[in-house]
């Protein structure tokens, strides 16, 4: 591996993630060598401009079908040859191909305590359950949606005041924190998905991942 990790982002909206990441870049090693979009009004692309990035957009309402769109992703990203394919609020679920393209190469952000409530509306079903803490989880990405090996995880208390907005926000600022340091880890060879686990050098991680935050 090259000493300054390449990597592409894929994005589909506000791209808060990604500038945290742009802004860790710098003293980090890695370098977005790309930002690509499904979404062609994504303010992350703006952000990702600013900073002299490359961007793409690959609008899914181009292709008839997920398989479609995905191989257009994988001809985009193939050609800007990462070793780190990381999706930072990416709203589109991709297929066991394009997973298997980048085999244990790809991390997403989660905002919940993973294996706790993948899918969406995250914070709503945290109050529901009357939960004492929430939080963010950064994962290896597998066929199995938000199921794949967990790198890390930062937590937040939920107070009796909280609302999903208020843990919205308090999730986001933990992501911004932990997301860079986890893309550092995997860049400067340290963390690694293998036989479906995440492991930072000989050791394997708890179920939860590392907790940091
Ligand atoms: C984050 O909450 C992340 O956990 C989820 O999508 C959101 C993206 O936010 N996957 P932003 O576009 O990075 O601001």
């Amino acid at each position: 591996m090259p000493s300054v990790c390449p990597v592409v982002v894929l994005i589909s909206g506000n791209g808060t993630n990604l500038q945290a990441l742009i802004d860790a870049a710098s003293t980090s090693s890695f370098n977005i060598v790309g930002v690509i979009s499904n979404n062609p009004n994504a303010f992350g692309l703006n952000r990702a401009t600013t900073s002299s990035i490359p961007t793409f957009v690959i609008n899914h309402r181009d292709y008839p079908d997920r398989l479609s769109f995905d191989h257009a992703l994988i001809d985009q990203i193939d050609q800007l040859n990462p070793d780190l394919v990381v999706l930072a609020g990416f709203m589109r679920i991709l297929s066991t191909e394009f997973v298997n393209h980048y085999p244990n190469n790809i991390l997403n952000i989660h905002p919940s305590l993973l294996p706790k409530y993948p899918g969406t509306d995250t914070h709503q079903r945290v109050l529901q359950a009357g939960d004492k803490e929430h939080g963010v989880s950064v994962h290896f990405v597998t066929e199995e949606l938000d199921g794949g090996p967990i790198a890390a995880q930062a937590k937040i208390r939920v107070e009796p005041e909280d609302t999903a907005e208020s843990l919205a926000e308090k999730v986001h600022s933990k992501e911004h924190v932990i997301y860079p340091q986890v893309v550092s880890l995997y860049a400067s060879g340290q963390l690694r998905m293998n036989e479906n686990k995440a492991w930072v050098g000989l050791n394997q991680l708890p179920e939860t991942g590392i907790e940091l935050g």
